[in-house]
This record gives structure tokens, sequence and C-alpha cells, in this order.
């Protein structure tokens, strides 16, 4: 039985939920946040035994300090922390709006950077922490400016969190998707037939012949929270399929 307890930002659905299901079936004890009630509801009812939830919009300090309380009220330690909570809002540039430009941020970016921030007095010696970010960073994608800024951010802090954080033992990596296969497409605001043709695309142009699936992530994460990958810092996985070869 594996005794560590993983915490995902965002896992009441897509990637962060398969990889709550994953880690579940491999012996870990899960905690799951996310901002909507019904959501956390159903995804909690879903997963069953080993898991629990706490409601936190990751975009809000006051709620990412609720949820620290809370865990301490019930003494938990935290072994991995997978930051996965995340948007995207189709924009071209000259159209992105202040407030797509500040929710992608604030949710991406900066409830990432504060919720590692509020979360170290948890986090156990050695713990990993894992980012989910995507291969925006390193491939061009029309539509994705903020989306794209707010994913090299959160790369860009990897560096410097694994030398300020060593001391304590905590390390950071990366798993970076192709285009994944979830809810977030109908979420961004992009119609039924340009999602069914990006979906078609990315499964028609890919070595592998289909396109990736939130099951594809989950066993990369898990190996980047587990021991296996102890001697690893600012590594990346890229999971795409061969996409962006
Ligand atoms: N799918 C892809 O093609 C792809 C590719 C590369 C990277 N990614 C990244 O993978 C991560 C997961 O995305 P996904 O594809 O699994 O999409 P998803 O199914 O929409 O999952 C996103 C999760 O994050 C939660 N969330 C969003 N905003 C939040 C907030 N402010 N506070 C707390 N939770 C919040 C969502 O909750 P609600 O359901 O309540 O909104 C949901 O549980 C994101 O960071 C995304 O950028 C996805």
């Amino acid at each position: 039985m594996n005794q560590k307890t993983i915490l995902i930002t965002g896992g009441t659905s897509g990637i962060g939920f398969s990889c709550a299901a994953y880690l579940l079936k491999n012996g870990y004890r899960v905690i799951i946040t996310g901002r909507n009630e019904t959501n956390l509801a159903r995804a909690l009812q879903k997963l069953g035994a080993g898991v629990n939830g706490y409601l936190c919009d990751t975009s809000l300090l006051p709620d990412i300090d609720r949820l620290v309380e809370n865990l301490k009220l019930v003494d938990t330690k935290i072994d991995g922390l997978f930051i996965n909570a995340g948007i995207f809002k189709a924009a071209n540039f000259a159209e992105t709006s202040e407030a797509v430009f500040d929710e992608t941020m604030g949710i991406n970016f900066k409830g990432a950077f504060f919720t590692i921030q509020k979360l170290l007095p948890l986090l156990q010696n050695p713990a990993s922490v894992v980012l989910n970010t995507s291969v925006v960073v390193f491939k061009a994608f029309a539509q994705t400016s903020a989306y794209t800024a707010s994913k090299a951010a959160l790369e860009g802090i990897a560096k410097v969190l694994n030398i300020e954080l060593a001391p304590k033992g905590i390390r950071v990596n990366i798993v970076s998707p192709g285009v994944t296969k979830s809810p977030i497409q109908k979420k961004s605001g992009m119609s039924e037939e340009a999602i069914e043709q990006l979906l078609a695309h990315f499964s028609d142009h890919s070595p592998i012949g289909r396109i990736v699936l939130p099951e594809d992530i989950a066993p990369m994460v898990e190996f980047l929270l587990s021991d296996k990958s102890l001697i690893l810092r600012n590594e990346k996985i890229i999971i795409d399929g061969g996409t962006t070869l």
C-alpha cells in the first residue's frame, strides 16, 4: 500500500480527475480541489473511497488560505502536489480582453504561484511538485497568447523554486501535454465544429494515430510524484503523442 498523500488542484474533471483516479488505484491518498460545489461533489462520488475534496477557487488567495487552514485542522501532510487547475479561453491577440487576460493569468499563473507558496508548511521532506503547463510554451498556436503567457510564466518559476526550495527537500518538475481531449475545449468558447476540427487534426497528424487522452497523462504525473523520479529537477515530460516533432 502506497502511503503518499497527493493534492491535485482542479481535480474535478479532465486530466486532474484522471490523475486522481489513477493515483487512487495505485494506493495513494488523494485530495482534490475544485471551485464548483456540484462538480466537486460529483467527482468525489465517482472517485469513491480514499479521496477528500475541498472547495477552493485557486485564483482567490483567501480561498487558498482557507484550504490550508482546513488541511491543518485534520493534520494533513502532503507528499506531492499536482498544480493542475487551469483554463483556456480561445482569443485572437488583437481581441483578447483585459477580463480574459486577468482570468487566465489569475488562475493559471497567480493561483499556481500562491497555491505552492501557501502549501509550503504542509509539504513533507521530501516532496514533489508537478506543474501542468502545455506544449504552447515551445510551439506557437494561434488564439492562445494569454494562455501561452500564463503557462510560460509557470514554467519560468520552476527553476527558481528548485533552487530556493531544495533545502526543504522540495523538487519541481513539469508535465507538458499536447492537445488532450477533455472538457477544457468546450469551456474555451470554441464552436463545436472548431473543436471537432482541432481534435481531428491532432489525431490525424499524430504518430500515435489518435488524440491524447487524460488517461495518458496520469502515469507520467504519478512517475514525477513518486520516489522513482527522486533525482529529477526541472525535468519536463512532453506528453503529446509526438505531434510537436
Ligand atoms: N486539454 C488540453 O488540451 C491541455 C493541454 C495542455 C495543458 N492542459 C492543462 O491541463 C490542466 C487541466 O486541464 P483539462 O484539459 O483537464 O481541463 P478541464 O477538464 O477543464 O479541467 C480543469 C480543472 O481545473 C478546474 N479549475 C479551473 N479553474 C479553477 C479555479 N479557479 N480554481 C479551482 N479549480 C479550477 C476545473 O474546475 P471546473 O470544472 O469547475 O471549471 C477542472 O477541475 C489545465 O491547467 C490545462 O491548461 C490541458
